[in-house]
């Protein structure tokens, strides 16, 4: 199939394939990585960091930093707004061990827009092409840069920062085809990523927004003319949705998942959080994690809801086990079914 690219180049670095993972914070840790990294995926990024957090060493930054050696190619996602830091942070980034060092110019919540960070760049174009100058020339292995498509719809600028990035010496732009101002409401624009492709010459495009199964991944293709794609919200509960595109563009087969694949993944996701996090900790990401995997299969309401108030792992497992799985319906999720549940 000709989008698919096994191997794939980003700069000199040879990456399994052109799917890759996206960072997701609160969401993309260790065992999340652990679940999606099984599937081979081109490349996978770790949740962002703030700049300033990482200069002042602060442990917590530093462990959401955590990988295994499983996890290559694997990106660190920076977030931050000052020129100064840059270079330094994609150093550290480097040191760690990282194969891609990536800059955040997209989120959209206040607490990061606020000091100018995050989707608040896309106000500041120049600033974004002196961030990725500095890091470029502070580190060997790629830097890419990630947007939404602009501010609101009256400023799109994603071909105005294509540009930008590639004299800056990026070797890939992600455009997610949503403004800031739409946050997550409707679909991602994809006509705003072929905009970018248009103006690209060397940089390499990455699309992303709304790939939740193969179909989408083709169209996201079809539309932008990408070089590659990036999944989101779509690996949220389907870890195994970077290895049916794979099948899917290979062979032309649809994978169909069963309820009890749905049941098998979320047990070794919760195995895997538990062994990496505190008790205490652990309850809590379960039942994030297990409205991923629950939120798409019809009956399982009351699963999610016994989860939700479950006060021990061992109670986690009995409602986990009693459940009828074989009577409930798993269809493949859809943007709407998801769309309620995002954060960032
Ligand atoms: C829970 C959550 C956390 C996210 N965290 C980040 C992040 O740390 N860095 C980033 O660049 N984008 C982040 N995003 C945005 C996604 O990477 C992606 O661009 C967006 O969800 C659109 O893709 P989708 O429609 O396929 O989900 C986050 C999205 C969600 C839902």
């Amino acid at each position: 199939m000709k989008f698919l690219k096994k191997p794939f180049f980003l700069g000199s670095k040879e990456l399994p394939s052109n799917i890759f993972c996206a960072p997701l914070a609160g969401c993309s840790d260790v065992p999340f990585r652990r679940m999606t990294s099984r599937y081979n995926p081109g490349l996978i990024y770790t949740e962002m960091v703030k700049m300033d957090a990482l200069v002042r060493n602060d442990p917590h930054t530093f462990r959401m930093l955590d990988y295994e050696l499983g996890m290559h190619p694997i990106g660190g996602q920076l977030c931050g707004s000052k020129p100064e830091l840059a270079g330094a942070c994609a150093k550290i980034i480097e040191d760690l061990g990282f194969d891609v060092v990536d800059l955040n110019c997209g989120c959209p919540v206040d607490k990061v827009t606020k000091d100018g960070s995050g989707s608040a760049m896309l106000k500041n174009p120049e600033k974004i092409g002196e961030i990725l100058a500095n890091m470029v020339a502070a580190v060997k292995i790629p830097v890419t840069v990630k947007i939404r498509a602009g501010w609101d719809s009256n400023s799109i600028c994603s071909a105005e920062i294509t540009r930008i990035a590639e004299q800056a010496g990026a070797s890939a732009i992600c455009i997610h085809g949503r403004t800031r101002a739409q946050a997550y409401k409707g679909p991602a624009n994809w006509d705003y990523i072929a905009q970018a492709k248009q103006a690209a010459k060397k940089i390499q495009v990455i699309a992303n927004g709304d790939i939740f199964d193969p179909h989408s991944a083709q169209g996201i293709f079809e539309a932008s003319g990408c070089d590659a794609i990036l999944l989101a919200r779509g690996t949220m509960g389907q870890p195994w949705l970077i290895e049916d595109i794979y099948r899917f563009f290979e062979d032309g087969v649809v994978v169909k998942r069963t309820s009890l694949d749905y049941k098998k993944a979320l047990l070794e996701h919760i195995a895997h959080i538990v062994s990496y996090q505190t008790d205490r900790k652990s309850l809590l990401d379960i039942r994030r994690v297990g409205c991923y995997y629950l939120k798409g299969g019809r009956g399982t309401k009351h699963l999610r809801e016994a989860i939700n108030r479950s006060a021990s792992l061992e109670e986690t497992y009995m409602h986990i086990q009693n459940f009828s799985w074989e009577e409930a319906d798993f269809s493949p999720q859809t943007q709407s079914e998801v769309s309620e549940e995002v954060t960032c």
